[in-house]
């Protein structure tokens, strides 16, 4: 530990600097606009881990963004960690509510300001100083591979193609992965689950024009009108999702596995008072904790119909739209679910309209064990290095590989992550603290180190 943080502490600046040049890539995987600069950033990102010293570099091309790859093979009969990141970011719209522009890292309280700051470049940014720290003090303890990706935020619908093609290059023992949230730094947790995603658009269509709404209205279903009155269908009075069939492969969780989930430390108040909300919601029956954690949810992401623009203009609109996605727990799949959505959404639609129903992507839910060599090594690192006993959580984001990883490579993963809820991640104003930044770089050595013992 010693050894650690004196190089930790020799190269902090560097470190940091680093990270920044990083951050400045505005690596937006959604936007065709960014695309050059999505491409360069896979670059640095590649020249980063070779001076760090990985070898057998390659910038993997994919029918969209490439996936860097790198590895340490120090001695075959020795574990081998896969760790894998993702190097492309949200969109940082609204740009407006920005204290400091996104792709301009600006430190503010100890804090690092800036799109991808927590999620997910300066969390996967840790492995790579974490691994150069290894390397240069010679304590390197499994062998290592990398694999970063640039589709994460947009799918990674790429991502599964690949795994598939490189499946004796991926081979490993573990998948350690940064890109989750701890409870706080004064409690330390592990995320054990993530939920799955099923994402959707729909398209209700009236009239084949947009009429003069005094000439029409009142005579003419208003799309409009109408998306609304669906979507708000969707759930019942408990706030159950009323699609038939929606809960039938959901596993409930047994009264142990609730007491477990709900002894973590959690302040409803300041949770409310965090976001500015008068009240929390959600499925009767069930504690914030295991609505976000344990329960399957639909959103709606995003509508618009008609005139949006300033002042007003009195119109009936030929069309409304609306994105709407689902998290999904085990054991539903994103495909079943995605079919009896699209079937439920057209079958609710009055004879005034028509709808389309599309899919978007979409990811299997996970949960990851807590009694492998891998979760022991992750608590005796945490243990160690933050000096308390890491909490498992229920997370309720989505990160769809660590599925694809189980049922592809047969490997399962450890959600290390070293973020929290409260860092903005696809908000305005995201970002990561410097200590949690340093303490992660402190932390992953460990869990290599504690890997390799267990292993033995
Ligand atoms: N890192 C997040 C997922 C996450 C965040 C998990 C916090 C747990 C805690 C990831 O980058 C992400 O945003 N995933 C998307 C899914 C993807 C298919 C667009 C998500 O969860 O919406
Ligand atoms: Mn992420
Ligand atoms: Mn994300």
């Amino acid at each position: 530990m010693e050894k650690i943080k004196n190089y930790v502490e020799a190269n902090k600046q560097r470190f940091l600097d680093e990270l920044f040049e990083l951050l400045r890539f505005p690596s937006v995987s959604a936007d065709p606009k960014y695309k050059a600069d999505v491409l360069k950033t896979a670059e640095f990102v590649a020249k980063q881990l070779t001076t760090a010293g990985a070898e057998r570099v390659e910038i993997c091309e994919t029918a969209g963004y490439p996936i860097v790859y790198g590895e340490k093979i120090i001695d075959k009969s020795l574990p081998t960690i896969l760790i894998y990141g993702h190097y492309d970011v949200q969109p940082p719209d609204p740009l407006e509510l920005w204290k400091t522009p996104p792709f301009e890292p600006t430190v503010r309280d100890g804090k690092i300001y800036a799109r991808g700051a927590c999620d997910d470049k300066g969390q996967f940014y840790m492995h790579v100083k974490a691994f150069e720290l290894m390397m240069k003090t010679n304590t390197l303890a499994c062998n290592v591979k990398f694999m970063i990706e640039g589709e994460e935020e947009v799918g990674s619908a790429n991502l599964g193609i690949f795994v598939n093609e490189n499946k004796e290059r991926l081979k490993a023992d573990v998948v350690l992965i940064s890109d989750t949230s701890m409870i706080s730094m004064e409690n330390p947790s592990i995320e054990t689950g993530l939920r799955g995603l099923a994402y959707m658009e729909v398209e209700v269509v009236g009239p084949n024009r947009d009429l003069h709404s005094g000439v029409y209205g009142g005579a003419v279903a208003n799309p409009a009108t109408i998306l609304c009155q669906m979507i708000a269908s969707l759930h019942d009075e408990h706030n159950h999702i009323t699609i038939p069939a929606f809960y039938d492969k959901v596993i409930e969780l047994t009264d142990a596995e609730k007491k477990a989930l709900n002894a973590a430390p959690f302040d409803l108040k300041e949770y409310k008072s965090d976001l500015d909300i008068d009240s929390e919601w959600g499925e009767k029956g069930y504690s914030t904790l295991e609505r976000t954690g344990t329960r399957p949810t639909l959103e709606v992401n995003g509508i618009w119909s008609g005139y949006t623009g300033e002042g007003a203009k009195t119109v009936l609109p030929s069309k409304a739209n609306a994105k709407i996605s689902m998290r999904l727990v085990p054991n539903q799949s994103s495909e079943e679910i995605a079919e009896i959505f699209t079937k439920h959404f057209e079958s609710i639609a009055p004879s005034t309209v028509k709808v389309k129903v599309t899919t978007h992507h979409g990811g299997e839910p996970v949960v990851t064990p807590t009694d492998s060599i891998a979760y022991l090594a992750a608590e005796k690192a945490i243990q160690e290095s933050f000096g308390k006993k890491p909490i498992p959580t229920r997370g309720g984001g989505s990160i769809p590989i660590v599925a694809l990883f189980e049922n592809v490579l047969g490997i399962k993963s450890v959600l290390f992550g070293f973020g929290l809820d409260s860092d903005a991640l696809h908000s305005p104003n995201e970002k990561y603290d410097i200590y949690n930044y340093y303490k992660g770089i402190e932390t992953l050595p460990l869990f290599h180190k504690y890997y390799a013992e267990l292993s033995k």
